[in-house]
């Protein structure tokens, strides 16, 4: 009796708490995150309605339309690199996750999308040039002005034969192939130009291989901010990938297959994001080693398997950091898109284990899609508001959560109730207050807090306080996962 009842309690403690968030709510502001982060005309639909138009002439320096596209952070530069991931991943969070959005999250997500891919095809208009960058990150960063206002130089930057960037070509390859799937029952036609458009932007980056940071001109605009630290080799392999998801196309295979080795895939490398895509190439592709049987795939899954075996305390192999209260901690600021990134991984390989009826192997313990959609949970759950700070770090969810973030359109006067310009160094006085920012960028995934899990809602602490793109496009996926199952209970027998 009694070691049943203690049986019953341990049961109890290791059950997920019923779910005391909105998901929901979370994901639809998650996605309304993008409107504050447009460029370009805004149309008719725009909700965030604190912005107006802006890099209207983009472009023209180089004589080509580059309007539209997003703001890549808190600053109004358009960096293609993040850019094309930021795309990648919430087409990624649609095909693996769409069944559980509500059909107006899903219509949203459709339009931010669009909104990036119809930019990245203005990118790749000329044939053998890529336009991968518009703004010069130093005079803009060096102004605290509204988008709306920018008078700073935009500098146009571009890949070619002569000097490549099979990390911007790769990752532009991979967004499009995997918009495709998106838009392929919402518009075939646009899905087809988008992964034609892929074939061909990833033959451009296998032709002409290099890291665009390689190059000195390009490397004054793209570092230190995104250049290329990690080369662009897995940029190669993860543009196949996608290009071998959309098209079910053997060529990408036979790619994958002959240039695994010698693109550096058996390297096991921990990491994912906008730079490195190891970690999430290593799951996508274990999806086509499980469910379809290619055996010389295998080491994908095993790469992807320890990399599971990381985020599972129980396990016995060296673990990711967290901090006291229970977060992944990565040093280098701009924490939150490890755990958004990471999360997202956690259940997509955990559907992709369950519908092959697989398990993963770490070392003493076998962890079913279980336990990695728990890890998932705590994570989110964590950055929702169920942390020591007892604040949500998404703005405008929950009762607490970041009012001043690194943000100039945020801080700033919306242009509507203060049409007058405001230049660049006038915006100071906005970014030095300590008042709360005029215009909530709802839906923004700050950096978060440091490995203390302290957070101080400082304007000035960009590492912390500022949003990017990046860090919400794998949310939209993990929370459309929660709104579908926010107990976890079906999962948990
Ligand atoms: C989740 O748990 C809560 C609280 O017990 C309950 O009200 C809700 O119906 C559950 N949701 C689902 C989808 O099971
Ligand atoms: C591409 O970049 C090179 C090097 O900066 C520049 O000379 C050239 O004019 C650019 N081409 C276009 C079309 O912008
Ligand atoms: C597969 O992709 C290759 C390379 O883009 C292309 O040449 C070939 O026609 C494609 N095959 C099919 C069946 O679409
Ligand atoms: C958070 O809430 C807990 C429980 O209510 C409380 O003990 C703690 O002091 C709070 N922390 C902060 C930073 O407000
Ligand atoms: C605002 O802060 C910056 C740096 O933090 C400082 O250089 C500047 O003098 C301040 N400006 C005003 C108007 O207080």
């Amino acid at each position: 009796m009694r070691l049943f009842f203690h049986i019953l309690l341990l049961l109890l403690i290791q059950s997920p708490p019923a779910s005391t968030h909105n998901y929901h709510d979370a994901l639809t502001k998650s996605i309304l995150f993008f409107e504050g982060q447009r460029s370009g005309r805004l149309q008719s639909d725009q909700r965030a309605t604190w912005r107006g138009d802006s890099g209207l002439s983009d472009g023209s320096e180089a004589g080509v339309d580059l309007q539209g596209g997003y703001y890549d952070a808190g600053d109004n530069v358009k960096f293609g690199f993040p850019m094309a991931f930021t795309t990648t991943m919430l087409s990624w969070s649609v095909i693996e996750f769409a069944d559980a959005m509500p059909s107006d999250d899903l219509w949203n997500a459709a339009v931010a999308i669009r909104w990036a891919t119809d930019y990245l095809l203005k990118t790749i208009s000329q044939p053998g040039r890529i336009f991968v960058q518009v703004g010069n990150p130093i005079s803009d960063h060096n102004c605290w002005e509204r988008p709306e206002d920018m008078d700073t130089a935009r500098t146009v930057y571009n890949v070619s034969a002569e000097r490549p960037g099979s990390e911007v070509a790769g990752e532009t390859a991979a967004a499009l192939a995997a918009a495709s799937m998106v838009f392929r029952s919402l518009d075939p036609g646009y899905s087809q130009k988008l992964l034609e458009n892929a074939m061909r932007v990833f033959e451009f980056a296998d032709n002409y291989r290099g890291a665009y940071s390689d190059d000195p001109g390009l490397r004054a605009g793209v570092c230190p901010y995104y250049c290329d630290f990690d080369g662009y080799q897995d940029e190669l392999l993860w543009g196949a990938a996608w290009l071998r998801r959309a098209s079910q196309n053997d060529t990408f295979l036979n790619y994958i297959q002959d240039n695994g080795k010698t693109l550096g895939a058996d390297d096991n490398i921990n990491e994912f994001g906008w730079d490195n895509k190891h970690a999430g190439l290593n799951v996508l592709v274990s999806k086509e080693y499980m469910e379809g049987q290619v055996l010389s795939l295998e080491s994908y899954k095993e790469s992807a398997d320890s990399f599971m075996c990381t985020l599972i305390p129980e396990s016995s192999s060296s673990h990711i950091q967290y901090t006291p209260g229970g977060l992944i901690y990565k040093p280098g600021g701009s924490n939150m898109q490890h755990v958004t990134s990471i999360a997202f991984l956690l259940l997509a390989y955990a559907n992709y284990l369950s519908k092959s009826s697989q398990t993963v192997n770490c070392g003493s313990i076998t962890v079913g899609p279980a336990s990695l959609r728990l890890q998932a949970k705590k994570q989110i759950d964590y950055l929702l508001g169920d942390n020591p700070m007892n604040m949500s770090y998404m703005v405008g969810y929950g009762t607490r959560y970041p009012q001043r973030i690194h943000h100039r359109g945020s801080s700033l006067p919306a242009i509507r109730e203060h049409p007058q310009f405001i230049a660049c160094k006038e915006g100071s006085i906005y970014f030095n207050s300590t008042n709360p920012n005029p215009n909530p960028l709802i839906g923004a995934v700050v950096g978060g807090p440091g490995e203390d899990d302290v957070y101080e809602d400082d304007r000035a602490d960009f590492r912390k306080s500022e949003p990017t793109t990046y860090i919400n496009a794998p949310l939209v996926g993990v929370l459309a996962y929660f709104v579908a199952n926010p107990n976890l209970s079906d999962h948990l027998s």
